[in-house]
């Protein structure tokens, strides 16, 4: 079964049939971006979980490859990671050809007990073979999960390096190894800031500062389920050092505050590819949330927008005397860019009558003396399908609000989510829309909004002045060339 094609996104990944949750396993290997993701080979709901397959050449045109990794009778096959094992040191390639290594949560049940074991693939991803040894680490536990694996190269030595979670206990826990076999516990982080949930999905990776160069800290991610921002499932993380042994969270300078990934509704689980240069660090989210993903299906049984984020390129800047994360959408090509200029609106105007199904939409407003502005996403058919983004100046905060559009999906599937932003007269904002998602960067991709939208047709966009005349700077849309 296909899905539907109202739903079906053309820009971001989407798995040709069934269920699909986080990704997994994602490396650059011989001139492929190698995307593996939690998969029921069988159905539309979260069973039999194992990993589903694609690669591409450029993060936008997947190929898509026969499931990687079945669960079996020893578990299904929660996430993990890959690393292209260069040096050999598994033993399972060879020195000129190494293996791509897999570390995933075995997870068994009756008892419930969730160990990392290893598969390997010496044909570049295609087939797996599980290590016979399996599983390679128990910590004789039920929420052990998540193994990220990186090669640590650094003043303690070089190694692999293991992040995973004990999900119940909100703890990162550290393992290193020579020949990803046998594994050595180093330390564990946490719980901090943000506990309402069960941490899941870490990743863990040097970045530069921009501008800078020399001045590599590290990132830690951590998803957890419910108590992200938006509610239910989201994404925290923390900027940091680490020694090779143990990660140390910088203090924040506001006490305690949560650094959020993505302040929308849709963005979990995210994780970085492996083997990218540091300049180029990557990362792709699982688009959707725990609350509701078990209601998206259409009225044919099928899953509705399974899907990826877009790929987003990681940088760390400098923001009111801290550091953050930053976001860039890649690889997408434009074409037929229309552009408005110098607009004065007082009510609301209609600026585009026809937007494209996927495609950018980049704005700068200046609000004047105005209390916001608001944005409109319209739709054949009427106001049900209105999303709107509106800003307030006074609270400096942008808010993103979504309908059903005319599916009942889902109780919690209505709703507006807020995020802050810097504020001042003039606000920049790329949006990214691919028929049923919406992700939009504001404050130069250091904050970011990640939704799903109901399923919808035949947009038009107008802006509106509230509580007064703004000024649109510049408008444009441009359509994504898949
Ligand atoms: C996160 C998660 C992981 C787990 C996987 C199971 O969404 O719960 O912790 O490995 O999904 O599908």
């Amino acid at each position: 079964m296909t899905a539907p094609s109202a739903t079906r996104p053309l820009l971001h990944f989407a798995p040709e049939q069934n269920w699909m949750n986080d990704p997994n396993g994602l490396v650059f290997h011989k001139g492929r971006y190698h995307l593996f993701y939690q998969c029921n080979p069988e159905g539309v709901v979260h069973a039999n979980l194992s990993w589903g397959h694609a690669s591409s050449t450029d993060l936008i045109d997947w190929e898509h490859h026969p499931v990687a990794i079945r669960d079996d009778e020893a578990g299904q096959i929660f996430s993990g990671s890959v690393v292209v094992d260069v040096g050999n040191t598994s033993g399972l390639g060879t020195t000129d050809d190494p293996a791509l290594v897999a570390l995933y949560t075995q997870a068994a049940q009756n008892p419930n007990r969730q160990s990392q074991a290893l598969a390997y693939s010496i044909d570049d991803g295609l087939t797996w073979t599980k290590y016979a040894g399996n599983p390679v680490l128990d910590r004789g536990t039920s929420d052990f999960r998540d193994p990220k694996v990186f090669r640590y190269d650094g003043p303690a030595g070089a190694y692999w390096v293991m992040v995973a979670v004990e999900a119940v206990d909100r703890q990162a826990m550290l393992y290193r190894s020579d020949d990803l076999i046998n594994w050595t516990f180093l330390s564990a982080f946490g719980p901090q800031r943000a506990v309402d949930g069960v941490w899941e999905c870490p990743d863990l990776f040097p970045l530069a500062v921009e501008g800078d160069p020399g001045d590599v800290r590290w990132v830690l991610l951590i998803s957890l389920n419910p108590g992200g921002i938006a509610g239910g499932s989201g994404t925290q993380y923390f900027i940091g050092d680490f020694d090779g042994v143990t990660f140390a969270a910088d203090d924040d300078a506001t006490g305690d505050a949560i650094d959020w990934l993505d302040f929308g509704r849709d963005c979990y689980a995210g994780v970085t590819f492996d083997a990218l240069a540091q300049a180029d660090r990557t990362l792709i989210a699982w688009m959707s949330n725990w609350d509701y993903v078990g209601s998206l299906h259409a009225a044919d049984g099928t899953l509705r927008h399974p899907m990826m984020t877009l790929p987003r390129r990681l940088s760390l800047v400098s923001r009111d005397g801290s550091l953050r994360l930053r976001q860039q959408p890649v690889s997408v090509q434009l074409a037929d860019e229309r552009v408005l200029e110098d607009i004065p609106v007082a009510g609301s105007r209609v600026v585009f009558e026809e937007i494209p199904d996927a495609g950018r939409i980049s704005v700068r407003i200046d609000v004047l003396g105005a209390a916001g502005f608001a944005l409109r996403l319209r739709f054949d058919g009427a106001d049900e399908g209105v999303v709107m983004l509106t800003y307030d100046a006074d609270a400096r905060q942008l808010s993103v609000g979504r309908t059903d559009g005319n599916v009942a999906i889902h109780d919690d599937f209505p709703g507006s989510q807020m995020m802050p932003v810097a504020g001042g007269n003039l606000i920049d904002l790329e949006i990214w829309l691919d028929r049923a998602s919406i992700e939009v960067f504001a404050d130069g991709g250091t904050r970011v909004l990640t939704d799903l939208l109901a399923p919808q047709h035949g947009r038009a966009l107008a802006v509106e002045g509230v509580g007064g005349q703004v000024h649109i700077e510049r408008i444009a849309v441009a359509d994504a060339v898949g």
